[in-house]
């Protein structure tokens, strides 16, 4: 059958006191939303239609071309959000899968047997239920001696009695379409002025239609973010997600709960997380890595192999066998090829360093190329920004850079050539000479 979905999104959300609409707060680095989104399109395999509202535009701009957007205005309620839906996907599918876009911890999978309820039983309502002591607003469900479900009572309404029941309404729900649209204009107003889409239900059952239910049994994939508080909870367990997923493809992790993994990250089988390491955004890493402690990496290719000791890495690449740190900061363009090896304290911005090149202790090399098997001495610094403009500094295969050298750009170090320590090199350095001083004069050739 051909399902499509509805996302509902125009809520306020305003416990969470902020002028960012609710569904933009981040979770591991994405909007709240992305979750929905992503576990959605996954079931579906079609774009859904977002019901916005509240800070609509700002949403719209961020979530961008991931979803169809309706806007519903004012906002009448969980039915009358739906009901926004229905000139975009009247006619279009068999199947309407309805979730909320702040719901962030809803697995495809059961979004997968919700549809799969849907496809196989006759009634028009298929929907998911939960088992919880703590019903944290959710609306309870109701039913008849026999089992069936006859109904479901928003909290607010319910009676004593009702308020004890233990299976709540997530709100989820996946109807078969004919019926859904035309059902939807004959949900009446309720007291307080609102639409509700779980009037569907009672509905459905006074038609003689039968109501679906599948029972979700990990009551956390349905926590919906109201507060801070809850979203706090929700990051807790995506992480745990994340990271089990992890350990159970083979990558060990001394402290799984210091251990902080976005969604987009890749890892290597036998790579090692030392505590406190941040793998965010288009990171990966690959086999037999050593991770830090107190390691930062966002949008970083790691190859096989690498230590990564206590440095923080951004925009950078770095072939196998790379050995870095402690303390060491890699910005973007920084790409280290096979064998290098950083000492503490350096710093790569947009600067490639070739195989085998070492850079043991406090440099900082920017806009540099380095060729092969290079040694860059203790201090050494490519001066390459004068107040305006920013230059390169050329440094050719197997050269040896003293000490302390400055390297004022635009500069070249020839193949195999040398410096002094404290050397202040504002000229071009021809291959196989040694240069010294202030400014740096090339004062002998060398051998081959
Ligand atoms: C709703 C359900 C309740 C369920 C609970 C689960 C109804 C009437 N009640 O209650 O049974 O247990 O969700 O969280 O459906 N929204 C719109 N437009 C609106 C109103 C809401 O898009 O006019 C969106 C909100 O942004 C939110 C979702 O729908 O994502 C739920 O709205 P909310 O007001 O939180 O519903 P509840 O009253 O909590
Ligand atoms: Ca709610």
């Amino acid at each position: 059958m051909n399902i499509s979905a509805v996302i509902l999104a125009a809520g306020q959300g305003t416990r969470m006191r902020s002028n960012l609409p609710k569904v933009l707060h981040l979770l591991l680095g994405r909007p709240m939303a992305w979750y929905a989104l992503e576990a959605v399109r996954q079931v579906t395999g079609t774009m859904p239609v977002m019901v916005i509202g509240h800070g609509a535009d700002e949403v719209r701009h961020r979530l961008g071309e991931q979803a169809e957007y309706v806007l519903q205005e004012p906002q009448l309620g969980t039915g009358h959000a739906v009901m926004q839906a229905e000139p975009v996907l009247r006619g279009k599918s068999d199947l309407v899968l309805v979730t909320y876009a702040d719901m962030p911890l809803v697995r495809a999978e059961t979004l997968g047997r919700l549809v799969a309820v849907a496809e196989t039983q006759p009634g028009p309502i298929s929907m998911l239920t939960v088992m919880a002591e703590d019903a944290r607003g959710f609306g309870r469900i109701l039913r008849e001696a026999n089992g069936q479900v006859s109904g479901i009572v928003e909290e607010a309404q319910a009676t004593a009695e009702q308020l004890k029941i233990q299976e709540l309404n997530p709100g989820v729900y996946c109807f078969r379409s004919d019926w859904l649209w035309e059902a939807l204009r004959r949900i009446p107003l309720s007291p307080k002025g609102e639409y509700y889409l779980t009037d569907l239900v009672g509905m459905a059952v006074a038609e003689g239609r039968p109501v679906q239910t599948l029972c979700v049994e990990e009551p956390g994939e349905m926590i919906g973010i109201n507060t801070r508080i809850h979203l706090a909870e929700a990051e807790a367990l995506l992480r745990q997600r994340i990271n089990r997923e992890w350990m159970l493809a083979g990558v060990t992790m001394i402290e799984p709960a210091s251990t902080y993994i976005e969604p987009g990250v890749r890892l290597g089988q036998d790579s090692i997380l030392w505590p406190d390491t941040y793998l965010r955004g288009n990171t990966q890493i690959g086999e037999g890595c050593v991770i830090g402690p107190n390691t930062i990496i966002r949008d970083t290719k790691v190859g096989d192999r690498c230590t990564l000791l206590e440095s923080v890495l951004e925009g950078a690449v770095l072939e196998d066998d790379v050995d870095m740190g402690p303390y060491c900061h890699l910005r973007k363009g920084a790409h280290l090829s096979k064998g290098v090896h950083m000492g503490n304290f350096g710093e790569v911005k947009n600067s490639t360093l070739g195989p085998g090149a070492k850079m043991g202790h406090f440099s900082y090399l920017g806009d540099a190329t380095v060729g092969a098997e290079v040694n860059i001495g203790a201090g050494t610094i490519t001066c390459n920004y004068d107040g305006i403009h920013k230059y390169p500094t050329e440094i050719g295969e197997g050269a040896f850079i003293g000490s302390d050298t400055m390297l004022v750009a635009p500069v070249k170090i020839g193949e195999g050539a040398k410096t002094g320590a404290g050397a202040v090199v504002t000229k071009d350095i021809p291959p196989h000479s040694l240069a010294v001083g202030v400014p740096a004069r090339v004062i002998k050739k060398l051998e081959k």
